[in-house]
């Protein structure tokens, strides 16, 4: 992994209002190296959504920089994945069409029609859902969806990707479950990536870096190493001292920050 200032994702002095002329979030600098995940927590309404927004380039106005290997981020080369809050899937399209229209939308490969669909079975299965390959997304509960808009966000093998909270809503279990299945994908497609929760052990588990966003958005994030747990073998690190360590750390700045 490259860690030279410019490399990967780097986002510089990022300001977002909204049309209140609020600040929507606390100024964000950060970098995310490439090939890496940095995993983001705060306060409902801190702008955590808002931050992969800009990222996303969903956004019409922000201040500062945002790039990607010394290049603007929405350079038409930079492929940016995207899991929203809400899944963002389409629901008059199968859990396969909503796969294969995100392949054939962002031209990752220009596929024969057997080859996507081999493609499309491909990551439904890396997700565990493969039965749900004929099936609406309004069909499904919300940690099946949640397993859809994962596979679909790996299937266009972004530069980039966004998760925001993709596992919200899902008991321990499932949770548990779904962050090793992420990691084995992200493992073998390793993305830049940026995963906000909600969850503080999820954080840690998942982020070789943890950003905790302010809930005054005059303050800025703060941000946690936390290689030490991020490069353990997963099925280790819940269990692991160093987990624990990091744990009292991050809630230490939460509380300073919330
Ligand atoms: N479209 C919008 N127009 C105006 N204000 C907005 C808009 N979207 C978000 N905001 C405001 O920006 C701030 C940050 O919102 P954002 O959705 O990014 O927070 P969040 O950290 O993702 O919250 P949550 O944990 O609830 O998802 C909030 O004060 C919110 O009210
Ligand atoms: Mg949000």
């Amino acid at each position: 992994m490259s860690n030279s200032a410019n490399s990967g994702l780097n986002i510089r002095k990022l300001r977002v209002e909204y049309s209140s002329g609020q600040p929507a979030l606390g100024e964000v600098n950060l970098q995310v190296p490439e090939h890496g995940i940095v995993t983001i927590i705060g306060p409902s309404g801190s702008g955590k959504s808002t931050l992969l927004r800009a990222v996303a380039g969903l956004l019409p106005r922000y201040e500062g920089d945002l790039l990607f290997n010394g290049a603007s981020v929405h350079h038409k080369e930079t492929l940016i994945g995207l899991v929203p809050q809400n899944y963002g899937l389409l629901p008059w399209k199968t859990v396969q069409a909503n796969i294969a229209i995100a392949m054939r939308i962002t031209r990752r490969s220009e596929k024969s029609r057997q080859e996507r669909d081999r493609l499309v079975r491909h990551w439904l299965k890396s997700m565990g859902i493969s039965d749900l390959a004929d099936r609406y997304p309004l069909s499904l509960s919300g940690g099946q969806q949640q397993r859809v808009a994962i596979a679909r966000a790996f299937a266009v093998l972004p530069t980039i990707m966004l998760l925001d909270e993709p596992f919200s809503a899902l008991d321990a279990i499932t949770r548990e479950a779904l962050q090793q299945l992420f990691l084995d994908n992200w493992l073998e497609h390793p993305a830049t990536t940026l995963f906000v929760t909600h969850d503080v052990e999820e954080a840690i588990l998942l982020g070789q870096r943890v950003i905790v966003m302010p809930a005054d958005k005059q303050d800025h994030p703060a941000i946690i190493e936390n290689e030490t747990v991020f490069g353990m073998k997963h099925e280790d690190k819940r269990s692991s001292a160093a987990f624990f360590e990091q744990t009292k750390v991050i809630r230490k700045v939460m509380q300073e920050k919330w």
